[in-house]
């Protein structure tokens, strides 16, 4: 094993899209940022300076940080974040993890700029376990603002209202030629004829779920959330904010340019769709004169084509990679996830818009969780989190009204170590068409169930797939419907869970899991790092 170490300078940096220039939060000037490489089993020590104006914290979404929370990053959670001036060391091994993984700013909206991927090679000897791809390439896809977003984010919250829509996606920081003045501003991948290509993709978004596709190639799902799957064929792949895939390409097509296209899934509002990224898949000797051919995303709408897709994600479950399914459950836990609008006097239209879960809208503290849980400091959160909501209800009726009003709290739920949890995450869908891509810190979990309408606790878990289900870190919820998830709390430490539509996140759609330590210190936290910030 080795040790990668990295300096990560958070300063500001002009950059122009779509006609426009704007300074924007980087990492080392880079728009993405840079990706990190690790091996399965390497130490990665990256230490971050804060050059912005902006407070600051990094997560490195997916990676499990066993027993180290420290190195996990989402602000007041984890760590206070750093200020101004402020440097902190994320210092974390890499074990019994291998694939694409990304990293991202976590405090308010900051990660609509600062984010890139996170490559974890397997170890020396270890083939992947599908055909060597002659070359890989890193597709990270994001979203662009004209606007500040930081600014108008702010603006929308203090109004009670939705904050502002973005004007782009992006493929590797880039909209593509469809938009005006992009023409320079596209990702081209040159391609050789004939041979295998490894695509790792990463949804960087803040709010859309996004389709992606190659016109005329087919591509090979062989990978979600790091975690090897069986190899299905699609012309079109759904990746959550949150969520990675890898897929195989062969370029067995004749030589041509051909688009690669990223556009959302249930966008709101659904009919406009004038945001579709574009980037180029460039066969070698073809002239760029040529005009890409474009591939035909399934429609915004088009929740068969997301149900069917999510069904086909399986586990390798093979004797080198098996699927460690729970099989024996010690707590179930069902919890909603409410989205509405709440009253609010203080508020300009006297409505505030909220979202809970188990009618729970989560407020952040002032003090890091996790410090606040290691030392023992009274009075930063509570441990009475719910196990089901209030009451029962339709959850999934119209119209709903069940599930207006919500009590704010930092609450928490206490686990004990190395239990075994299932979680029902259930939709109340309101006011939105999209699913909740719900990300949970600190573990993978696996996906056992998904279904539309109320979850059956009599009929639902007879069909749940407890065989090869697709472990992950990040699970679509569908509109209208519930997923099941189950994992083993074998890491102790305060680990958040949430929407990773970052509009959601900040409307309240978040709690925390605190997980007791074992009973050895080795099964426990570990101590903080000399330079964690205090708040
Ligand atoms: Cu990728 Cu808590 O986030």
């Amino acid at each position: 094993a080795a040790v990668k170490k990295y300096q990560f300078d958070v300063q500001m940096k002009n950059v122009s899209r779509l006609c426009n220039a704007k300074p924007i939060v980087t990492v080392n000037g880079m728009f993405p940022g840079p990706t990190v490489y690790a091996r399965e089993g390497d130490r990665v020590i990256i230490n971050v300076t804060n050059h912005v104006q902006y407070n600051l914290s990094i997560h490195w979404h997916g990676l499990k940080q066993y027993r180290n929370g420290w190195a996990d990053g989402p602000a007041y959670i984890t760590q206070c974040p750093m200020q101004t001036g402020q440097s902190y060391v994320y210092d974390f091994n890499v074990t019994g993890q291998r694939g694409t993984l990304w990293w991202h700013a976590h405090i308010l909206w900051l990660r609509a700029t600062v984010y890139g991927a996170i490559v974890i090679l397997p170890q020396p000897g270890k083939p992947y376990p599908f055909p060597q791809p002659y070359q890989e390439t890193n597709i990270v896809l994001g979203e662009w603002w004209n606007r500040d977003v930081e600014t108008a984010v702010n603006q929308a919250n203090q109004l009670g209202a939705p904050p502002p829509m973005s004007d782009a996606h992006t493929i590797n920081g880039k909209p593509g030629p469809l938009f005006p003045c992009s023409e320079k501003h596209t990702f081209v991948v040159e391609v050789e004829a004939g041979k295998t290509y490894l695509l790792r993709i990463v949804n960087a978004a803040l709010n859309d779920e996004l389709f992606f596709g190659i016109a005329g190639h087919d591509m090979t799902v062989v990978e979600i959330d790091a975690v090897y799957t069986k190899p299905f064929t699609t012309k079109f792949i759904l990746i959550g904010p949150g969520q990675t895939t890898n897929v195989l390409v062969k370029t067995d097509r004749s030589p041509n340019r051909y688009f690669m296209a990223a556009g959302p899934f249930m966008d709101a509002p659904v009919s406009v769709d004038n945001k579709t990224a574009t980037a180029i898949l460039q066969y070698k000797g073809v002239p760029n004169t040529v005009i890409p051919i474009l591939p035909k995303l399934p429609s915004s709408n088009d929740t068969s084509f997301a149900l069917d897709y999510n069904g086909k994600l399986r586990s390798l479950n093979t004797p080198n990679f098996p699927a460690l399914v729970p099989l024996k459950v010690d707590r179930r836990l069902f919890y909603t996830i409410g989205l509405g609008i709440n009253a609010c006097p203080t508020c300009v239209n006297g409505t505030n818009l909220a979202a809970s879960i188990n009618n729970i809208t989560f407020i952040m503290p002032k003090i890091a969780l996790l410090k606040a849980h290691y030392f023992n400091l009274p009075g930063v959160f509570r441990t009475d989190f719910p196990d089901r909501p209030p009451k029962a209800f339709n959850y999934t009726g119209v119209p709903l009204t069940a599930n207006l009003g919500t009590s704010t709290g930092t609450r928490l739920s206490r686990v004990k170590f190395n239990t075994t949890i299932e979680l029902v995450l259930q939709d109340t869908n309101l006011l939105t068409v999209e699913s909740h891509p719900f990300h949970l810190h600190g573990y993978n979990f696996f996906v056992v169930g998904t279904g539309v309408g109320n979850f059956d606790p009599k009929k639902d878990p007879a069909k749940f797939n407890l065989i090869d289900p697709p472990e992950r870190n990040t699970v679509g919820v569908p509109t209208g419907g519930w997923a099941a998830i189950r994992f083993r709390a074998d890491n102790p430490g305060v680990w958040f869970m949430h929407c990773h539509l970052e509009v959601h996140t900040m409307w309240g759609l978040k709690m925390a899991f605190v997980v007791e330590n074992g009973n050895t210190p080795e099964l426990s936290v570990l101590p903080p790092p000399k330079d964690y910030p205090s708040c």
